[in-house]
């Protein structure tokens, strides 16, 4: 029986091997496999964790990388404002300062754990870092941290808040803006202008903070009296259309070296630089200026020499004439202290003006010192608001 039936399955196989039919159709896809074992968590408690299967080496190996360039930007970095600067210290044991000025405050706000700036009080701190702009353990790669709308706060009467909206910029801004709380108190207002209106001002920071770089670029923030015009500059219509970014300035390539040390453009964060510890001229990387559907035509070279720059379109001159005619005035006024470039008051020897609005002249003052470009931000708007609170203090 076993025999017959070797003899027959032999047969069968004989069978099929010599007449072959036609293919029959595809088959039906199989069943899904199993998902692969879960990657390796390098199972390190470090401030934020690190992404699963994240290889080490691809950031850390300092001499072969020559792709992200890490150690250099990180050199770069160590000549940024935010490294050589020492105001990353007011954020520590400060509730109110942290989140713009150490980098645990700010992680801690981008969280979102703290509405908008309030952060709780840090006995320790770190200068804004890599980690500030850059989450590269838990993303893997170095794609910015922050890059949502940011609102910026009005402080004049009247005039809405800013929402900041450009791209990576949105990062510079959510530190580079107005303080939430500021100790700002009365604000201008450009409608009061009867005889009898008169504003106190009890503080001699008649300003909400330095960084109004992303409300000038916006064409925006500066007090505006009724009665003038506010143009923008061209960059104002490259960043409503996104097409402008901090980065693009600031941290334009090629980077400058002077003695050894990289000062201006990548993550220097600078445009302006001294080539050498005895220059007192000065320079400034103009290389992010001569983008092709910039200044491509006009600037020849990566960078030129700051009375050169100063020079160029007259831009830069014609905004500092202009705020040292300010000055003078607020100065003969009495409302500006020439030593400390200060309000001329305080809580014991208030500064009263009247008619009120003409104390916007004093906030521009300041706005425009602190905007930090001389104008090149935004010259139109720059020119505007000095202008307009020239003529006004004439008046
Ligand atoms: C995507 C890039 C990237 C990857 C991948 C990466 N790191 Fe980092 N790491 C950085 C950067 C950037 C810094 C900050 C460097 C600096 O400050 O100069 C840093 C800093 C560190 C520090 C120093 C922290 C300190 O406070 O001084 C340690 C430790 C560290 N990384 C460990 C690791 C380990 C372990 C891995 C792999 C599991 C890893 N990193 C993977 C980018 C990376
Ligand atoms: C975590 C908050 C924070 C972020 C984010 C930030 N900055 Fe700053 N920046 C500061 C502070 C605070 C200072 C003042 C540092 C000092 O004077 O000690 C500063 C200073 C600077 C300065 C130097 C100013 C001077 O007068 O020398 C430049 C330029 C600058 N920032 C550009 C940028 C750019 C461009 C970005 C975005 C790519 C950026 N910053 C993002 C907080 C920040
Ligand atoms: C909204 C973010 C933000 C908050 C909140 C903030 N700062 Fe700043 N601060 C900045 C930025 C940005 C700069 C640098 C601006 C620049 O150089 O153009 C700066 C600059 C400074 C400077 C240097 C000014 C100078 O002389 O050039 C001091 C001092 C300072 N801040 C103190 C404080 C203190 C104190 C607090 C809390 C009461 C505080 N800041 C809260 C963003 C902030
Ligand atoms: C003030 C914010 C800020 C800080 C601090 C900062 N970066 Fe950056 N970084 C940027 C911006 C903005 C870019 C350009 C990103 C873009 O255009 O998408 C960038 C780009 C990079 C890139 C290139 C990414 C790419 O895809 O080409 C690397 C790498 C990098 N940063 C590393 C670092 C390291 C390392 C540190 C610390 C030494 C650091 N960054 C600190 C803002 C910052
Ligand atoms: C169109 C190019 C351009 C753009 C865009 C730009 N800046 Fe500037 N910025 C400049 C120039 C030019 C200066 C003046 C440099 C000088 O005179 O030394 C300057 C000055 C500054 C200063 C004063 C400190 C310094 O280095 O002298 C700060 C702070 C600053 N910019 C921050 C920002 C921030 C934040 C943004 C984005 C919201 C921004 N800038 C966008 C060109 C630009």
């Amino acid at each position: 029986m076993k025999q017959i039936l070797t003899v027959l399955i032999a047969l069968m196989v004989f069978a099929l091997v010599a007449c072959e039919g036609p293919a029959g159709p595809a088959g039906v896809a199989g069943q899904k496999g199993d998902t692969g074992t879960p990657g390796v968590n390098a199972g390190f408690v470090y401030f934020e964790g690190f992404k699963d299967s994240l290889r080490c080496a691809s950031c850390h190996t300092p001499d072969a990388d020559t792709t992200k360039f890490l150690l250099a930007r990180r050199l770069e970095y160590e000549s940024a404002g935010h490294m050589e600067g020492t105001a990353w210290a007011r954020g520590i044991n400060s509730t109110t300062c942290a989140s713009c000025h150490i980098t645990e405050g700010y992680l801690e706000m981008a969280r979102g754990n703290y509405v908008s700036q309030a952060t709780k009080t840090y006995g320790n701190g770190t200068p804004p870092g890599c980690f500030t702009c850059h989450s590269p353990h838990a993303k893997g790669d170095f794609s910015l941290r922050k890059t949502d709308a940011i609102n910026v706060k009005s402080f004049v009467a009247g005039a809405p808040d800013v929402s900041f909206n450009v791209g990576t910029a949105n990062t510079c801004v959510t530190c580079h803006r107005t303080r939430e709380t500021s100790p700002m108190s009365p604000i201008p207002d450009p409608t009061k202008t009867a005889a009898t209106d008169s504003i106190v001002i009890t503080s001699n920071r008649f300003y909400p903070h330095y960084g109004v770089q992303g409300q000038i670029l916006m064409g925006e923030g500066g007090f505006e009296f009724t009665g003038y015009t506010y143009a923008s500059s061209y960059h104002t219509t490259l960043a409503n259309a996104k097409n402008i970014q901090c980065a693009d300035c600031h941290m334009a390539t090629p980077v400058v070296v002077a003695e050894g040390k990289a000062v201006a453009g990548g993550h220097t964060l600078k445009m302006g630089y001294f080539s050498s510890s005895t220059d007192t001229v000065g320079s400034v990387n103009v290389a992010g200026c001569r983008d092709a559907a910039c200044h491509a035509s006009d600037i020849t070279a990566n960078t030129m020499t700051r009375p050169n720059f100063e020079k160029y379109r007259t831009a830069q001159q014609d905004v500092e004439h202009g705020l040292d005619s300010l000055r003078t005035l607020l100065i003969n006024k009495g409302w500006l202290v020439a030593s400390s470039n200060l309000a001329n008051a305080s809580s014991s020897k208030p500064l009263v003006i009247k008619p009120a609005y003409k104390a916007g002249a004093l906030f521009n003052f300041f706005f425009l010192e602190h905007e930090g470009s001389h104008g090149i931000h935004n010259t139109k708007y720059a020119k505007a608001l000095l202008d307009a609170s020239i003529a006004e203090l004439n008046k």
